[in-house]
């Protein structure tokens, strides 16, 4: 305790020099930023958050020397519209990014008039680079990928790896568990707007994006350039995948063996921040996109002591695994402050001194909970369902330890069979009136409704905060719902028939560049990143 205080307090004067150095314009002393986005790993997958068998040392490492969140949520409760939010700082109902997700003949995609986390870095002579999944829209000739908006450079798959054909997930070419959509064409990897590889190769992608990920450290220290690097993960989306070095890594069969590759790649990123000598002058922010997908089974993810999973907005939708982690800056430890990612964006923007966008935001600073070890200044949160509906609005509120649920729905990423009738698809949209209310920290599994006489003035206060947020919610047009178009799925191959069969090409020159002795000994537990 005494240790955490002094480090806080040891901390103060450097934010505030950092923080000086950020406003003023001594460029190479601008924070890199580095955000690690999993992808269906819920509350209850990581070793930190109480999986007894997952195994996950890297991200063991970065809670031991970061601020874990126990109370962080996803913008939404699937892909495509958490990844806008954390993008725009913006609910993606006002994006347009609604009503599920973009897929491959999806013509709409994130507009280019919102302002991208990129954009706003940008401004200050930031280096941006996005690797992994994007899945925010492609469209006619790539016009939404993120080159397009305010990423400098792309590598990556650019929506969920279950959006394609599937057979090889694991080394060397052993099949996929889940059956894919096979409707559409193979799996792009995208180099900027050019396809390197399609099918891509799921065993060789991680060493790919970590040799990427690698260079872009270097680079921009050598050269003395802060940097945004965004690396959004195609782990632990199902099919789950693995390469040789993950192969049955995990007593936790698939899914172990996806998070553990993922976790690796954490630890790889971590290490070349410290050998390129940036770590201690980077803020790294880890979370989810959504809850996990129960509809694997037991081959899918886990929310741990929370009520359903992705798709919903019960707290095992959007309630994720969240750890932030800047050596001397961040105190260690863990915070039940509310924060979200729609709150990234507004932070980097305070952060690196650059100008907020002038449209209405729901995110909130939150250097108070990172840096002054506060509550910082969220104490709502709103849920709208994977279909939203401005018939219906918002779903549930949260308000301090509350949550008011005006309708509850099972969705089928929370599976038809799962134990809690609640979570399955065949329970409907209900309406409660009044609302179901929860007082999370007494009760995160929302077992026991409060609603009651007693809990009137509550109930008038949430009602309250909720009307008076719909009356500032403006519905963008939705992106998911323009018209569907087979031309604009990617295809290496311009024109070719048949479609979409022929969109196969193989670079070798690629290949080439590709050294497999990326991967090295997996870190069995040994960290050459290390705490100071
Ligand atoms: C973007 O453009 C659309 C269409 O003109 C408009 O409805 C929307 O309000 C704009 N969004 C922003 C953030 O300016
Ligand atoms: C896409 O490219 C084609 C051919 O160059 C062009 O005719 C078309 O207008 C482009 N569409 C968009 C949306 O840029
Ligand atoms: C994928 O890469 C692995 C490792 O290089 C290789 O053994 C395998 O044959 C490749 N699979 C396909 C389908 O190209
Ligand atoms: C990726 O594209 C850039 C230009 O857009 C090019 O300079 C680079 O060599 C490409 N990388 C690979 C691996 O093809
Ligand atoms: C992994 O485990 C499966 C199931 O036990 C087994 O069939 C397979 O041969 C193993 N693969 C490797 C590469 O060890």
């Amino acid at each position: 305790m005494i240790e955490r205080m002094l480090s806080i307090l040891l901390a103060i004067p450097i934010i505030f020099s950092v923080l000086a150095v950020c406003h003023g314009k001594d460029m190479a002393s601008l924070p890199n930023i580095v955000i690690l986005f999993a992808d269906d790993v819920g509350y209850g997958d990581l070793e930190v958050y109480g999986h007894p068998t997952s195994s996950t040392p890297n991200l063991n490492r970065l809670a031991e020397g970061g601020l874990v969140f126990s109370q962080f949520y996803a913008g939404a409760p699937v892909c495509s519209p958490s990844r806008a939010a954390l993008m725009t700082g913006r609910y993606p109902t006002r994006s347009g990014i609604y009503p599920g997700v973009l897929v491959p003949t999806s013509t709409g995609g994130l507009p280019h008039n919102e302002t991208t986390i990129a954009e706003i870095v940008k401004t200050k002579g930031y280096s941006t680079s996005i690797i992994g999944k994007w899945h925010l829209g492609v469209g006619e000739n790539g016009t939404y990928l993120p080159t397009n908006q305010g990423f400098d450079e792309y590598l990556g798959v650019p929506y969920s790896h279950d959006m394609c054909p599937c057979y090889n997930c694991f080394y060397p070419n052993d099949p996929c568990w889940n059956t894919c959509d096979s409707d559409y064409t193979y799996c792009p990897l995208f180099n900027n707007t050019e396809i390197l590889e399609q099918p891509v190769n799921l065993t060789t992608l991680d060493a790919t994006y970590v040799q990427r990920a690698k260079s872009v450290i270097q680079r921009n220290a050598n050269a003395g350039t802060p940097f945004f690097l965004y690396y959004a993960f195609q782990h632990a989306h199902h099919p789950q995948f693995a390469s040789k070095e993950f192969r049955n890594a995990t007593a936790r069969g698939t899914y172990g063996d996806s998070l553990a590759e993922l976790d690796w790649c954490v630890g790889q990123v971590m290490e070349q921040l410290k050998m390129s000598g940036v770590l201690d002058n980077t803020l790294v922010l880890f979370t989810s996109d959504n809850g996990p997908s129960l509809r694997n089974e037991n081959r899918g993810g886990n929310a741990g002591l929370l009520k359903c999973g992705k798709g919903t907005t019960y707290e095992g939708g959007q309630r994720v695994p969240a750890i932030a982690y800047w050596p001397e800056l961040i105190a260690p430890g863990r915070t039940t402050a509310l924060a979200s990612n729609l709150d990234f964006l507004p932070t980097i923007a305070n952060l690196v001194g650059a100008d907020l966008p002038s449209v209405t935001l729901d995110g909130v600073d939150m250097a108070p909970i990172l840096f002054e070890g506060k509550q910082g200044a969220r104490d709502t949160f709103f849920y709208y369902f994977t279909e939203p509906n401005p018939k219906f609005g918002i779903y549930a509120v949260r308000y301090n330890q509350y949550k008011a649920h005006y309708y509850t729905q099972g969705q089928i990423n929370s599976n038809e069979f799962n134990h809690d009738e609640d979570c399955r698809p065949s329970a409907t949209r209900t309406l409660h009136d009044p609302p179901l209310l929860y007082d999370l920290d007494h009760d995160p599994s929302e077992n026991y409704n409060l609603s009651s006489k007693e809990y009137g003035p509550i109930l008038a206060k949430i009602q309250e905060i909720k009307t008076q947020f719909e009356s500032t919610m403006v519905w963008g047009e939705s992106q998911v719902q323009k018209p569907k178009s087979s031309a604009v799925e990617p295809c290496c191959k311009k024109d070719c028939i048949p479609f979409p069969d022929c969109c196969q090409c193989h670079q070798r020159s690629w290949s080439s560049l590709l050294k497999l002795s990326t991967y090295g000994n997996r870190d069995d537990g040994k960290f050459r990143w290390t705490l100071h």
